[in-house]
């Protein structure tokens, strides 16, 4: 039987997942949309709720995968297979936080406090500076690349795997039976 993640991590993965796939077109929409829309107010609410869900997602995942260990990979793995998706998570994680807090200080440094699934107010959290607003609005634009090569490499290695490896490596992320676990 193929080792997998647990029911749990697996679930937290595909959250994650579905939030980043909704919080980076919502940033496309959101900064294009005519100015004081309800389009506008609607898009930028919904990236800063899932931005930050992703936010504690992640904070939670960094201690629990120290907890529910991921599985042991199959030998055929190469070691440089293992390494590179090890790096590849890590700053996965790194930017998975890094994005939601610059993203957060911009926002609260700009004066814009965050209204909650498009509904519930927030409070303003820091007087309004417009330095560090446009300071953190930089770094939370610059961290958008590393964002789209990370997703490349790993949808790119998850294609490689199921394609040229035929190991099943899919079904480490879903329940038992979904995947052919491929030859050992
Ligand atoms: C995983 C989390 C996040 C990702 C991947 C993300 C990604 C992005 C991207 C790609 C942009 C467009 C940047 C540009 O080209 O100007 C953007 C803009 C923005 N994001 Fe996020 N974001 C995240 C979380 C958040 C959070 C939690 C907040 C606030 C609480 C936030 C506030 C903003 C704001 C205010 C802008 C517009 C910045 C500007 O006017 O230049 N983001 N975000
Ligand atoms: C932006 C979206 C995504 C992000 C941020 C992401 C992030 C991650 C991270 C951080 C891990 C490591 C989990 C851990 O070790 O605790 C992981 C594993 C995995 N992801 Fe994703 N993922 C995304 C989308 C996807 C999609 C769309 C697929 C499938 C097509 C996928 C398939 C997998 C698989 C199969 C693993 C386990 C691989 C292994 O055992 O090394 N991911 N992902």
């Amino acid at each position: 039987m193929q080792p997998r993640y647990s029911a749990l991590n697996q679930a937290l993965h595909w959250i994650t997942a579905l939030c980043m796939f909704a919080v980076l077109p919502l940033a496309w929409v959101m900064t294009n949309a005519k100015v004081g829309s309800s389009l506008q107010h609607a898009t930028y609410n919904w990236h800063k709720t899932l931005g930050l869900a992703v936010l504690l997602l992640t904070l939670f995942r960094i201690v629990w995968r120290f907890i529910d260990r991921p599985p042991a990979y199959p030998p055929k793995i190469a070691a440089w297979d293992r390494a590179l998706a090890h790096l590849t998570y890590w700053l996965f994680f790194g930017l998975m936080l890094w994005m939601p807090i610059t993203g957060f200080m911009n926002s609260a440094y700009d004066g814009y406090p965050i209204k909650l699934f498009n509904l519930i107010a927030t409070p303003e959290l820091f007087p309004k500076n417009q330095e560090l607003a446009d300071l953190f609005a930089t770094l939370h634009a610059l961290g958008q690349w590393p964002v789209y090569g990370l997703i490349v490499l790993h949808l790119s290695a998850v294609a490689f795997h199921l394609i040229w490896g035929k190991n099943g490596i899919l079904g480490r992320m879903l329940p038992e039976g979904a995947i052919d676990a491929g030859t050992p």
